[in-house]
């Protein structure tokens, strides 16, 4: 009995024995697959990664290429010559100011811009040409959705509003307006700003922005708005250069854009003929006024430098094949007086 007893262990211990070895072998060749398929799994890990790798550096040198990050969250592409607006449209960075351009001249002139590849083109009420801008715009063979026009209600308007933005809309007759700006603070201002943002809703204007707005103004008027404006536009230039105005704009998403970039009608030949400014452009075999240009799109503000003279529109236009360096940035920032060349 002790004996059969003995017989039945050694067998069960076999049979226990022969079920661990299969086990061990299966597990060891289920272990096997898995590494295989780790293996095979890094081997196409490494080749998209390789594949990817093109694709990424490509990413990388576009953003290279494309430039310039500047301050807060405003990103200008270099590369399209373009800003993403917080309203979610595209703006040139640089355009023609129409400011003291009227009748035909004003016609010429943006008609010129538009050839030479413009496509940002600044009015206002107040520069009483709306008509002749919208004539130059309709008359271009450029789809109307490649030109960007920046539009102004003035404050002697803000009492209607309602009123004042049709009569833009009738004037510059182009469907609808990219961009409408209040051109300064006054009387009636936030419920003006109202009537452009209904006008928003509506799909007669896109974009809003305020001109001549600095940090004081800017803090007490965006709480009392639901838009955000998308573009504050003030006086820059390298003698008056509001450094401590742009970043807080930037910080808050909105673009900024600098009238008189040249110093304005009876400051350029000062500014144009600065010694700095003449030396950096001499270096670069660019004019004074594109080293101007260059260093306000260095900063993040989109340039609209106003001209009827075709060779300086071409100019104006002839920015992006070059750069200046930190230190040529530095000196230019070094020029700033602090000198307004207008009231407001
Ligand atoms: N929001 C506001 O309150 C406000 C106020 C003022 C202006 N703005 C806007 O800002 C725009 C720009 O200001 P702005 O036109 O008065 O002044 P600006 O652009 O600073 O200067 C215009 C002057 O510069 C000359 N100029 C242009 N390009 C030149 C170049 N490449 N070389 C040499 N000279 C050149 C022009 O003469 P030529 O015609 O001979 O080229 C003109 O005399 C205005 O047109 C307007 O749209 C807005």
């Amino acid at each position: 009995m002790k004996r059969l007893f003995n017989l039945m262990l050694i067998g069960l211990l076999m049979v226990t024995i022969a079920a661990c070895e299969k086990q061990a072998k299966t597990e060891s060749s289920a272990d096997k697959a898995a590494e295989q398929e780790r293996q095979t799994e890094d081997v196409e890990a490494a080749e998209q990664t390789e594949n990817n790798l093109p694709d990424w550096e490509e990413q990388q040198s576009q953003i290279q290429e494309d430039d310039n990050t500047v301050t807060g969250n405003i990103f200008f592409n270099f590369g399209t010559k373009t800003v993403l607006l917080n309203s979610g449209y595209e703006m040139p960075i640089y355009g023609i100011g129409t400011y003291s351009l009227t009748g035909d001249t004003c016609v010429e002139s943006v008609t010129t811009a538009l050839n030479k590849g413009v496509r940002l083109i600044d009015t206002a009420y107040m520069y009483h040409n709306e008509e002749s801008v919208g004539e130059a715009v309709r008359n271009s063979d450029i789809p109307r959705e490649e030109i960007f026009v920046i539009t102004k209600l003035y404050p002697n308007q803000f009492s209607d509003p309602e009123a004042a933005i049709e009569e833009s809309l009738a004037k510059l007759d182009i469907d609808y307006i990219d961009m409408m700006l209040l051109h300064h603070p006054g009387t009636g201002d936030v419920e003006a700003y109202h009537a452009m943002e209904k006008a928003v809703a509506d799909g007669k204007i896109r974009s809003l922005g305020l001109s001549n707005w600095y940090v004081k103004e800017l803090e007490e008027f965006l709480p009392q708005i639901n838009i955000m404006p998308a573009l504050v536009q003030n006086e820059i230039h390298p003698y008056y250069q509001e450094n401590d105005v742009i970043p807080y704009i930037h910080s808050l998403g909105i673009v900024v854009q600098g009238w008189y970039p040249l110093g304005g009608r009876g400051y350029t030949a000062e500014l144009l003929g600065d010694e700095v400014i003449s030396e950096i452009a001499a270096a670069h075999g660019k004019s004074s006024a594109q080293v101007i240009l260059r260093w306000n799109l260095q900063k993040g503000v989109v340039v609209i430098p106003g001209s009827s003279n075709p060779d300086h529109i071409q100019e104006n236009t002839e920015l992006f094949d070059f750069e200046l360096t930190e230190e040529e940035m530095a000196r230019i920032n070094d020029l700033d007086r602090g000198e307004k060349h207008d009231w407001y």
